[in-house]
């Protein structure tokens, strides 16, 4: 009876030891890929309402300038609206100035709101994931793993969950998905497909508003980020 109960403990401490040795695991200093963007929101009530884009992205990462960036091209759908939304649009999250640019490329407009000013965190699966499957992907095999996290958005004490499929040599992020909210209080889902992912910057425009947000008269000031998904990526 006692070698019996030894055993799972054994297994469970080796399964352990193993996910341990793999952490942690963040995402090059530097780098930008195209991603494949299904969001979507929901409040509760007015009959549940609710919202999803499916976006396209230009998606930059620059650790050492301090700074995220994503610039989007898709369409909104919502029973909110008569039809289909063409959605045109690019998020700056830049602490090193300690701005965030939410910039409406169709009418060419900006808004800048405060963000904390400082150095960001690294993108990483967090030390405590949770590693829920290995995956073999693509035509050589390449072996992935997948995490389950805490994301930092969302109400305060209750953070968001982030599943990544990240690469395991190189912790290339293959796939996102944060999940925020519940059934009674509405909430948000990211979902991410990561393409042609580039290590380094090598469009530096993506990490910039465009000038007519610094020289022309439309820019104003906002004094809170309105859509969750402006928040993803601001806590970094
Ligand atoms: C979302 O966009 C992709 C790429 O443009 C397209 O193939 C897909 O059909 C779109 N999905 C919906 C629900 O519109
Ligand atoms: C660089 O990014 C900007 C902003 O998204 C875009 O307008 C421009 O076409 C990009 N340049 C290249 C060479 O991809
Ligand atoms: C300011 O915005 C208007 C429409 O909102 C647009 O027509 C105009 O071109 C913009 N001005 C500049 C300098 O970009
Ligand atoms: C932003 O905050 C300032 C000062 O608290 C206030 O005067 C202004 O009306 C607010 N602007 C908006 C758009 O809420």
């Amino acid at each position: 009876m006692a070698v019996l109960s030894f055993l799972p403990v054994l297994v469970i401490y080796f399964t352990l030891g193993r996910v341990e040795a793999q952490q942690p695991c963040c995402t090059p200093l530097q780098w930008q890929a195209t991603l494949g963007v299904t969001y979507g929101q929901a409040w509760i009530d007015s009959n549940t309402a609710q919202a999803v884009q499916n976006l396209t992205a230009e998606f930059a990462f620059d650790w050492n300038k301090r700074a995220t960036a994503m610039w989007m091209t898709g369409t909104q759908y919502s029973p909110l609206v008569p039809g289909p939304l063409p959605v045109h649009s690019a998020y700056i999250w830049d602490h090193a100035t300690g701005v965030m640019w939410t910039v409406d490329l169709a009418r060419k407009s900006c808004q800048h709101s405060e963000l904390s000013k400082g150095p960001i965190a690294k993108l990483c699966v967090a030390d405590d994931a949770m590693h829920v499957a290995t995956t073999h992907l693509g035509p050589s095999q390449m072996v992935c793993d997948i995490f389950k996290f805490k994301w930092p958005v969302g109400e305060p004490g209750f953070p968001a969950i982030a599943a990544a499929t990240v690469a395991r040599n190189g912790c290339t992020p293959v796939r996102i998905g944060i999940v925020d909210g519940s059934p009674t209080s509405g909430g948000f889902f990211f979902d991410a497909r990561v393409y042609n992912m580039k290590e380094g910057i090598h469009n530096t425009s993506l990490l910039s508003p465009p000038s007519y947000c610094t020289h022309g008269s439309n820019t104003t000031t906002a004094n809170e980020s309105i859509s969750p998904l402006t928040k993803l990526f601001s806590t970094l």
